[in-house]
């Protein structure tokens, strides 16, 4: 039998860590043959409400579910994990400055980069889901320095996946024959969602370029774009909460493509730590084209940039570098 991978999710108690963990136990995230341990962490106001969904993991009898440590101590839970998905974070409060949320998840991102820093298990690969994630990824990096860079990310590919789904309703066809689409940058409002290279599997097997069959530069080119940049507002309106069932997803496929791979000639959007590819500055956490074998991923290079596109790379580069300023001006 393989032996159990230690998953931590923090901010377990929330709402996307309610989605996210049973999705984990059932083989969502590493596959059907994989046994999972899962750590959560939360803070001591939710621990109670932690406990609970401890008990309906309990509950539920997972097979692949060979433990679970539900606990308030970040060195416990960071004690031994394979992969860690970081959900915990300081929301932005009604009439709070961006400063002071910002320097809230910096102390917490900072505190818990040491605690996986010392005790996670080697080579242990993490996600930032908690907003905002590129930067909170960043100072995760900053502060452990012994975890590769290479290990550290953020999750763009919710954004990726909205963009999917957009062409895949524009176009009435099965959003698993849509592919290459790209999220550059922040997830945030300013995030580019490219189409240029994305392309649509037809019913003769064909593969044609969106923007061929789409037809519609303008819309392309506007609403598109507008609509997946704004689509956790429009959630948010909806349901009176955010993205949680579709982040959960996101952040499994995510997870998985990193551990297991790309399918060949598929990239995905993930929040990774600029090299200069792309003339994107080096140092920031922007999320990329990129294809993952044997654990790792790699940026697709080579891809044409237009003219539109690259103010919108640099636009959303430049909100990236600002969060890193005002995130280092936190720290002292
Ligand atoms: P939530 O408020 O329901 O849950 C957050 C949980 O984190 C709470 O249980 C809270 O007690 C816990 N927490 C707070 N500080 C913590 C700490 N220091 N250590 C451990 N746990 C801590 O929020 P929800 O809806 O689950 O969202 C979580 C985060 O994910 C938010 O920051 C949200 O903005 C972000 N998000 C990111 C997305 C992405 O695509 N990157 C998509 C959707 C949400």
């Amino acid at each position: 039998a393989q032996e159990p991978v230690r998953v931590l999710v923090t901010g377990a108690a929330g709402q996307i860590g309610y989605a996210l963990v049973p999705m984990i136990a059932r083989g969502v995230l590493l596959g059907p043959n994989q046994p999972v341990i899962l750590h959560m962490l939360d803070i001591p106001p939710a621990a109670e409400s932690l406990n609970g969904v401890k008990m309906e993991l309990v509950d539920a009898a997972f097979p692949l579910l060979k433990g679970v440590v539900a606990t308030t101590d970040v060195v416990e839970a960071c004690t031994g994990v394979n992969i860690a998905i970081m959900v915990g974070g300081f929301p932005r409060k009604e009439g709070m400055e961006r400063k002071d949320v910002m320097s809230k998840n910096v102390s917490i991102y900072k505190a818990q980069a040491s605690a996986l820093e010392k005790h996670a298990a080697a080579n242990c690969k993490v996600l930032v889901v908690a907003n905002p994630a590129n930067t909170n990824a960043l100072i995760l990096k900053e502060f452990a320095p012994s975890i590769p860079e290479k290990n550290i990310s953020c999750l763009t590919r919710l954004d990726h996946n909205r963009a999917l789904g957009q062409i895949s309703e524009r176009l009435n066809v099965q959003v698993s024959d849509v592919k290459n689409v790209i999220i550059w940058g922040n997830h945030s409002s300013t995030q580019y969602p490219d189409v240029n290279h994305a392309t649509v599997k037809l019913p003769s097997g064909e593969e044609k370029s969106v923007r061929e069959l789409v037809a519609d530069d303008a819309w392309l080119n506007g609403e598109f774009i507008s609509t997946v940049q704004q689509r956790g507002a429009a959630i948010i309106k909806a349901r009176k909460l955010s993205s949680a069932l579709s982040a959960a997803s996101a952040a499994c496929d995510h997870i998985r493509d990193w551990v297991l791979g790309t399918p060949e000639g598929t990239w995905v959007s993930m929040g990774v730590y600029s090299d200069g590819s792309y003339n994107v500055p080096a140092g920031l956490i922007y999320s990329f084209p990129v294809t993952c074998r044997d654990g790792e991923w790699s940026i697709v290079q080579g891809l044409s940039i237009d003219e539109f596109s690259r103010k919108k790379l640099d636009l959303t580069a430049e909100e990236l570098t600002e969060e890193k300023a005002l995130a280092y001006s936190c720290l002292s």
